[in-house]
């Protein structure tokens, strides 16, 4: 690959990852009764504590996870055996929320905190939450997004891939005819 077409491609990288990046939505929708994702993720495995909460709960919570165990004492009544961890062992940083069979009750704005270890620093994230009434065909806006980043990011990986494949294609026939000239 020529300098060239390495930092077209890369360039072209970048910009995948930025229409993907941008087309993760912060804002979520659901049906009622569905079981809902709410991702949130840590630089590394180095975590003392996670606690997701919602401002207007305050000061109860969601979900918290302290000196190495669940918390349930002060967890809003409301979240009970509904929620869980996408992954207890919190591997790579994972700890990202599942909220089990959501009502219009559980609209609001979840709040992640994570502890490091390292740094000895929260790092918070937020993740708005709409739940539609029951019977409501619900849209998906978040999926629209990101659909629509994905379909960008298809499309420009396409011609990253044409322009590469060109540039091959041209090098090998400039060999070949090299070799053939060569020969004569
Ligand atoms: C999320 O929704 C709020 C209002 O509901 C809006 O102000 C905000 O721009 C939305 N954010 C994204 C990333 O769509
Ligand atoms: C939600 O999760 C529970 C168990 O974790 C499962 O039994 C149920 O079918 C799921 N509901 C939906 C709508 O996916
Ligand atoms: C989901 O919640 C509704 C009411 O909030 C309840 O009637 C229903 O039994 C729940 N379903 C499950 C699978 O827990
Ligand atoms: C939502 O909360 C209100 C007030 O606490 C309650 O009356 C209602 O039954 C709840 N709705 C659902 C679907 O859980």
């Amino acid at each position: 690959m020529s300098a060239e077409t390495a930092s077209l491609s890369s360039t072209l990288l970048f910009v995948v990852l930025f229409v993907f990046v941008s087309a993760a939505q912060k804002n979520i929708t659901a049906g009622s009764g569905q079981n809902v994702t709410l991702t949130c993720r840590a630089a590394n495995n180095n975590i003392l504590v996670v606690k997701w909460s919602r401002a207007d709960l305050e000061p109860e919570y969601v979900l918290l996870y302290r000196d190495e165990q669940f918390v349930p004492d002060d967890q809003h009544p409301s979240f009970k055996s509904r929620v869980d961890l996408q992954d207890r062992q919190m591997k790579d940083g994972d700890v990202s929320l599942i909220l089990k069979n959501v009502t219009i009750n559980d609209t609001g704005t979840y709040e992640c905190r994570i502890f490091m270890g390292e740094t000895r620093s929260w790092k918070i994230s937020s993740i708005n939450l709409h739940v539609d009434p029951p019977g409501q065909t619900h849209t998906e806006d978040g999926s629209v997004g990101l659909i629509i980043g994905l379909s960008v990011a298809a499309v420009l990986l396409f011609v990253a891939a044409v322009l590469i494949y060109r540039k091959h294609k041209k090098v090998k026939k400039v060999n070949y005819e090299s070799t053939c000239s060569s020969q004569s």
